[in-house]
This record gives structure tokens, sequence and C-alpha cells, in this order.
């Protein structure tokens, strides 16, 4: 194990085709960077699978109990903070991670937390942002759409952007090509924008 190596936390809810695409960048050392550890707030996420798989620590981490307790987002977010801090991360990634964090958490990382979105800056923040960019494509409201990397912030989906990519409709496109499409863009741009941060 290379201890110089820089240290993620990525944080996912689901899927984790994101995550895949950082572990494969790392075997294929185009990032040279360590996961060390990845953080999922649903049991069932398919990506804590595949972060066990590539032999990455795991730590669910559920916000019911805190509802459940009468406790605050904010207790949730402190506590999930110090867990994280634990790992010393350098970067934390939020790879399709489906909370807003409030300040508690973002004040504890300094510019080291990174968020992926699949809309352009200022467009679409918020859940199914594919879904409603390519209605709006159908309905003649907008001729394209994207993908980005941005500092996080406590305003969901916005902040400074690091890199970001056009994914642009096709005529013959559904949604689900369409989809298709834009995830294969955010592997490429999630990458792009840990090297860029950590360069
Ligand atoms: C990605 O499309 C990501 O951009 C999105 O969740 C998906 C996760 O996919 N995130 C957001 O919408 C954040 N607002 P994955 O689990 O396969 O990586």
């Amino acid at each position: 194990m290379d201890n110089s190596l820089k240290r993620l936390v990525v944080l996912i809810s689901g899927n984790g085709t994101n995550l895949q695409a950082i572990l494969d960048a790392i075997a294929n050392s185009v990032l040279a960077v360590r996961v060390v550890l990845v953080v999922s707030n649903h049991k069932t996420a398919y990506g804590l699978q595949r972060a066990a798989s590539a032999g990455v620590p795991t730590l669910y981490f559920p916000l019911k109990p805190y509802r459940d307790a009468g406790r605050s987002r904010e207790d949730y977010d402190a506590d999930l903070a110090t867990q994280i801090g634990n790992y010393e991360p350098d970067l934390v990634v939020l790879a399709g991670w489906m909370h807003v964090f409030s300040p508690v958490f973002l004040d504890r990382f300094p510019h080291r937390v990174i968020n992926l979105h699949p809309a352009l800056p200022n467009t679409f923040s918020g859940t199914e942002a594919i879904q409603r960019a390519y209605a709006a494509y159908r309905k003649g409201e907008i001729a394209t759409s994207g993908c980005m990397v941005h500092y996080a912030v406590p305003e969901v989906d916005t902040g400074q952007v690091i890199t970001q990519e056009i994914v642009p409709f096709k005529a013959d496109d559904t949604l689900e090509t369409y989809e298709a499409r834009m995830h294969e863009a955010e592997h490429q741009v999630i990458v792009a924008a840990i090297r860029n941060v950590l360069a």
C-alpha cells in the first residue's frame, strides 16, 4: 500500500457506477489516489458491493435512526463528518450522494468536498435532473444539457465548477439512450475533476 497517495472518501446512495469509474481509473493507473472509505446512506446500495469487491472499507450511515430519535440533520452531519474525518481524507467525493450537506459537514472539510451533478451549472438542480432535462428538450425548451463536478456548498448542486461537459441531445434519443450517454460523460468528468483538484 502506497501511503503517499492522496486519500479519497467517496459517498454514494445507489448503483455506484461513478464510484466504479473512479476505482477503474485507479486500477488502470489513470488516477494515482487511494479510496480509503466508501459511505452509503442506503444499506442496499450496489456501490457498497463495488467497494467491497475492490477491497475498500465501507460505512453504512443512515439518517433514519437520527430522525426516529428526534435528532437533527446537523447532528447527523456532525457525526458523519467525525467518522469520515477519522480517515483523514484529502478529498471527499459526492458521487450520487442524495443528501444535501449543511455547513456543519462542509465546514469540517473546507474546499475539499466535490459533488457530481447530471446537469449544467444553474440548471435542473436536485433529483431527477436527467429526466427533467430530457422532458425540457422534448418540449423545445432547451437544446443541450450536460454534467458537472463542482465544489459543494450548502445550496444544492451549485458551487464553483471544476469540470463540465455538454451532452448533446440526438433527435432519436429516448430517455434511456440519453441517460446512458449522460452516465458515460459523468464517468469521464468525475475522474477528470479528481485529477484536476488533486494536481
Ligand atoms: C449520477 O447520475 C449523479 O450525477 C446523480 O446520481 C447518479 C448516481 O449514479 N447525482 C445527483 O443527481 C446529485 N444531485 P451512480 O450511483 O451510478 O454513480
